[in-house]
């Protein structure tokens, strides 16, 4: 790693990593990286480098320097090279395997898989999960809400895009074999995806399995043409590349298992984190939260749809600042195929080029108080996310940003309309540290609340 910081007018300023390391003595292991960006943007500005071995990686913070990551094409800056850790558990000739026409193609699979037809038919599933989950919680006690959470998503993604008949099998063979996919995608995988490692081993064998469950679905809804699905399977299988050619059975795997990863734990942290800051804040939020409820669900007869659910702003707003404050994804990346200019600098051919959504999200001039947790920044005539574009990135930007966005939002607001009319909470822990252990970050350790069924439900 170098030692000293240069300022040569054509390569970006260089982080001195190994002297900051020393004088500073990070907390890598509790803080992950972000102290250490953090002082890079400090002291070097938007546009800064930190060498790492042989590897130099560019950092761009703040929404000027987002739109170069953002606006670039494709053969400028490059997913596939910094995700081919995915590609044990989507499989071969999907998204980041797959040629750049044929992953637009199936991007597109998805997209249509969200669309707002299939989004009416995905609310009332989604309700039909949440409300039955927890109708079935006692009237009073202790929980760990990511630990609820995370079983609930992963039912009401089942069924809303795996179909009902893997969501009938969830809670058994597929929950296992979906946690040793899981188990397989660590910081390690990130590096060597294929080292021989236990984990690696169990994610493979778990990715055959669940192909072979999904080869057994897929033909039973062939043969059965006539009954009509509206899931994300079904998109899939309908779905037809530009020359005609149908998805195998298994890039439709594939895709239903990229959905389910992308979507599974950021909804299901986010899910953790809003709820944590709610209850933490609630002498300031609470009152208008429930007032907001009441309000709009006596004026749609207690009914919670999709038109409901758009019109509850500052419920919108919370889980809008929950991710401003706690993004999941702390570092998005790219390989720079082409150099690209930014601000006199040249980010060259073969750097990592990196945006970090917490570290933008906390920029003092563009968040007034960036640490305070103050939904209506988002709310009234000036929200502070629309002073300049790319201020906000939680959901990435540009060509590849979040397709699952809208129906984030549907899911956790749903989760947390429900709860807040149907529940009393009370804090029972310190608030959580964000957990850098993990590739999608979360709350360390659990997350446990105190809960008091109301007589009265809203
Ligand atoms: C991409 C965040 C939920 C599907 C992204 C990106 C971010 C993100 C930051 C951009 C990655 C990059 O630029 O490298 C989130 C957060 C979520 C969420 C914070 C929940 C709170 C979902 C859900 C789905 C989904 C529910 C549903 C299937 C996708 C897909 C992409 C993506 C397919 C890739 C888009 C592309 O490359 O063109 N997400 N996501 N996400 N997300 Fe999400």
């Amino acid at each position: 790693w170098y030692i000293s910081a240069s300022k040569s007018p054509n390569a970006s300023p260089r982080f001195p990593i190994l002297l900051s390391i020393l004088r500073r003595r990070y907390d890598f292991i509790n803080k992950g990286p972000l102290e250490l960006i953090q002082d890079g943007y400090n002291s070097l500005g938007d546009i800064f480098r930190i060498q790492i071995l042989h590897q130099s990686v560019v950092f761009l913070i703040g929404p000027q320097a987002h739109k170069v990551f953002f606006e670039a094409k494709d053969n400028q800056l490059s997913q596939r090279e910094v995700y081919t850790f995915t590609i044990p558990v989507f499989g071969k000739n999907i998204v980041y395997d797959a040629s750049p026409k044929i992953m637009q193609q199936q991007l597109k699979f998805v997209n249509k898989g969200l669309n707002l037809i299939n989004m009416k038919a995905h609310i009332g599933k989604i309700v039909m999960e949440a409300e039955e989950w927890f109708n079935r919680w006692p009237d009073s006690g202790e929980i760990d809400l990511m630990k609820e959470f995370s079983q609930l998503i992963i039912l009401t993604a089942s069924r809303c895009f795996l179909g009902k008949e893997i969501r009938e099998n969830v809670q058994t063979e597929f929950a296992h074999l979906y946690q040793q996919l899981s188990d397989g995608m660590s910081h390690l995988s990130f590096f060597f995806p294929n080292a021989p490692t236990p984990a690696h081993r169990k994610r493979n064998a778990a990715r055959s399995k669940i192909a072979k469950i999904f080869e057994k679905v897929i033909k039973q809804r062939r043969i059965n043409e006539t009954i009509e699905y509206d899931d994300f399977l079904q998109v899939l299988i309908n779905a037809r590349y530009l020359d005609d050619s149908t998805p195998t059975d298994d890039e439709i795997t594939g895709l239903l298992l990229a959905a389910l990863f992308a979507g599974q734990h950021t909804s299901n942290i986010t899910s953790t984190w809003m709820g944590l800051l709610i209850i933490k804040n609630k002498s300031e939020w609470m009152s208008n939260l429930l007032e907001e409820q009441k309000q709009i669900m006596d004026k749609y007869h207690q009914d919670l749809s999709l038109d409901s659910l758009s019109e509850m702003n500052l419920l919108h707003a919370a889980m809008q600042e929950t991710l401003r404050l706690y993004p999941p994804l702390v570092l998005l990346m790219r390989k720079v195929i082409e150099p690209i200019l930014y601000n006199g600098y040249v980010i060259s051919k073969g750097d990592i080029a990196v945006v970090s959504p917490p570290i933008a999200h906390r920029i003092s001039n563009v968040y007034k108080n960036p640490e305070e947790f103050n939904p209506e920044r988002f709310l009234g005539e000036n929200p502070e996310d629309q002073k300049e574009k790319f201020s906000y990135i939680a959901f990435g930007g540009g060509r590849h940003s979040c397709l699952g966005e809208k129906f984030a939002y549907l899911q956790v607001k749903t989760i947390w309309s429900i709860l807040l009319r149907k529940f009393d909470f009370e804090l029972c822990q310190e608030h959580p540290e964000p957990d850098y252990s993990a590739l999608v970050v979360g709350p360390k350790g659990p997350c446990i609340v105190k809960f008091k069924r109301k007589i009265d439900s809203l």
